[in-house]
């Protein structure tokens, strides 16, 4: 990690890469002042993916954090805790042989017409091995290509559809290990929405790649064996190591990642132990 930099009142420690970064010297759990949340927000247009260690939010005080990033997004397939809509447990028991929640690299919910903008995770229970959340910078991939390259993806629209995962005949439809968490698997997911494969972001104007092995299903115009083909060599140049972070929990963190210009890969690798998260999501804009 770099050295710890005073950003207003919040202490930022930034990955050497710049992608992912540390912040300190907050109480996410009290309301924040407008200095604190414009550091925040700084902190998260440069690093994507900010952490918050010693943050042990009840849920009432991760709902209220969550609504000073902005009001919540539409998270469809899975049933929210009880008496909690905008609230999802990512749980998985000891015993639970299934794969793990979040297990394929994706960005959340890009198959919405206008995906969450920010998804904030708090660790409740972390196994004492694995568990780590991977996550891409999916802009420094984008700023890598060659500009031949860029000026052929720019008018590509990218096809998104939860139906691989959530789609009637899914991989949740078809699993038959038990589950704790409760998928709402159904034909809705089957459902496609197209974006621009290359995303600008709202806030930096910063290009980013857009597609996920997870919900990316084909491109607008290109056959699927064309479409294979670029998507394939996209995820080559992203899955590479240089763009990656990779989170270790502690029970009571706070992560909080921008979909705009990430993928994430929850990697499992805790068998046989309990982990506990809960999960928010911030809304966000039509990509453009
Ligand atoms: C997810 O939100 O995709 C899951 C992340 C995790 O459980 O680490």
């Amino acid at each position: 990690m770099a050295d710890g930099a005073t950003a207003g009142p919040i202490q930022v420690r930034a990955e050497d890469s710049g992608f992912g970064a540390e912040v300190t010297g907050v109480d996410l759990s009290k309301p924040l002042s407008a200095g604190t949340m414009a550091a925040i927000r700084d902190a998260w247009a440069r690093h994507a993916v900010l952490s918050f260690p010693d943050q042990p939010l009840s849920l009432d005080e991760l709902e209220a954090f969550t609504l000073q990033m902005g009001p919540f997004g539409d998270d469809p397939f899975i049933a929210p805790m009880p008496g909690r809509p905008n609230v999802l447990e990512l749980r998985r028991e000891p015993d639970e042989k299934a794969p793990n929640f979040g297990g394929g690299w994706h960005s959340d919910w890009s198959f919405q017409p206008a995906p969450p903008a920010a998804t904030i995770l708090r660790s409740e229970v972390t196994p004492p091995v694995g568990g780590d959340t991977l996550f891409i910078d999916a802009a420094r991939a984008y700023d890598d290509l060659s500009p031949t390259m860029q000026a052929m993806l720019a008018p590509l629209r990218a096809i998104h559809s939860a139906g691989r995962p959530y789609g009637a005949q899914g991989l949740f439809a078809r699993e038959t290990e038990k589950r704790a968490m409760k998928i709402l698997y159904s034909a809705e997911a089957d459902k496609t929405h197209p974006h621009p494969l290359v995303r600008t972001h709202p806030v930096t104007g910063r290009k980013a790649l857009f597609v996920s092995p997870t919900y990316t299903v084909g491109v607008e115009g290109l056959t699927d064996m064309e479409a294979d083909a670029v998507l394939g060599f996209l995820y080559k140049h992203l899955l590479q190591d240089k763009y990656r972070y990779r989170h270790k929990w502690r029970p009571g963190m706070v992560l909080m990642w921008d979909n705009r210009c990430t993928m994430h890969f929850a990697e499992g690798g805790y068998d046989g132990h309990l982990r506990v998260m809960h999960r928010t999501t911030v809304a966000g804009d039509v990509p453009v």
